[in-house]
């Protein structure tokens, strides 16, 4: 047999949540993987709705932000058959598992948590107790389905080390249950906002960042307003320049990188001509994947039927773990 039979394929369990509208940063850090890892990996791609009520949010806006990450799923290439595509609150084994992990998680832990308190220093009005033990839910989502690799950004790194102590901490204290998943990271730079190349690209500030549907004249129109510098200086660039590199390495092929990177080393660069060619090859990347999620979005009844599909099946797995896990901590 050549074939590798898929109970000996490793698991692996990506998460996104729906909370707006997707970005080329999410395009790049995460959706682009996702058909390797479904052609590699026993593959879960979770939509984490119940991670997105700890921030602000409208209710009537929910389901339709749900449905709509399903589609770029698809849009993206992957496929129900093969993979789980599943919602996080039509699995209520991870609320289960949070209380559960939240009795083995020392309260100092979550209040090192870097994204806690960056959150908490933005909404001041609504630090509600989710967004405390939202990392003991995220070692939930990983923990039910034991992977051994989690696809992250850089910003989750934090997320997944506090996931390894909790499974650490459960082992030790109940018997190896979890293993412990490993950061697979994804080779996508830190994406900065147009209009501040300071601050991270962020559906905050639309006018500095790339939405997935964004048509090319927006695209154009966004770019075009990017921040560089008003003199080229060959050997130094202005983090909004360095941004617009970094995204004509990621978009553009070895031809029109180079002569940009020449033009900038001799001073001979002018950002207008930079940021047309940029503008021109994201949008014709990003063409094809929006044609499919045009024709997706307008098919929400069968969005659905994926994501209770997938769910169904994920479910089984998270069962068979919370069984395992409750017969460990001495409940019937
Ligand atoms: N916290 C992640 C983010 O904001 C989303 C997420 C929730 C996640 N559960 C997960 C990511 C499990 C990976 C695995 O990006």
């Amino acid at each position: 047999m050549t074939g590798i039979s898929k109970t000996e394929k490793q698991t692996t369990l990506s998460g996104i949540q729906p909370s707006g509208k997707l970005h080329i940063g999410n395009y790049l850090g995460a959706l682009r993987q996702f058909p390797e890892l479904q052609s590699n990996y026993d593959a879960y791609f979770m939509i984490a709705d119940e991670h997105s009520l700890t921030e602000d949010y409208e209710p009537a806006d929910k389901p339709a932000q749900i449905l709509d990450v399903v589609a770029w799923f698809l849009a993206a290439g992957l496929n129900p058959r093969s993979s789980k595509i599943f919602l996080q609150s039509f699995v209520p084994e991870h609320a289960e598992l949070t209380w559960i992990f939240s009795c083995v998680t020392p309260i100092g832990e979550l209040e090192r948590m870097t994204q806690y308190k960056d959150k908490a220093s933005r909404q001041t009005k609504n630090v509600n107790a989710g967004l405390f033990i939202y990392p003991i839910l995220q070692a939930a989502d990983i923990l039910l389905y034991k992977p051994l690799i989690v696809p992250i950004g850089e910003d989750q790194t934090q997320h997944l080390e506090f996931t390894r102590m909790i499974a650490r901490r459960f082992n030790r204290r109940f018997g190896e249950t979890f293993p412990e998943p490993r950061p697979r990271y994804t080779t996508v730079p830190r994406l900065m906002s147009f209009n501040d190349p300071l601050k991270k690209m962020s559906k905050l500030w639309p006018c500095g960042c790339i939405f997935l549907e964004d048509s090319p004249m927006v695209i154009a129109e966004k770019i075009s307003r990017a921040v560089t510098d008003t003199s080229p200086t060959p050997g130094e660039m202005s983090p909004g320049v360095k941004n617009l590199f970094l995204l004509l390495k990621e978009f553009s092929d070895a031809a029109t990188i180079k002569h940009f990177e020449k033009a900038h080393a001799d001073g001979s660069i002018r950002y207008s001509d930079l940021k047309t060619a940029l503008a021109k090859d994201i949008a014709k990347n990003l063409a094809p994947f929006q044609k499919k999620y045009v024709t997706l979005i307008k098919q929400p009844k069968k969005l659905m039927a994926v994501l209770k599909s997938g769910s169904q099946k994920a479910r089984r797995v998270a069962q068979k773990t919370l069984t395992e896990v409750k017969q460990k901590i001495g409940l019937p």
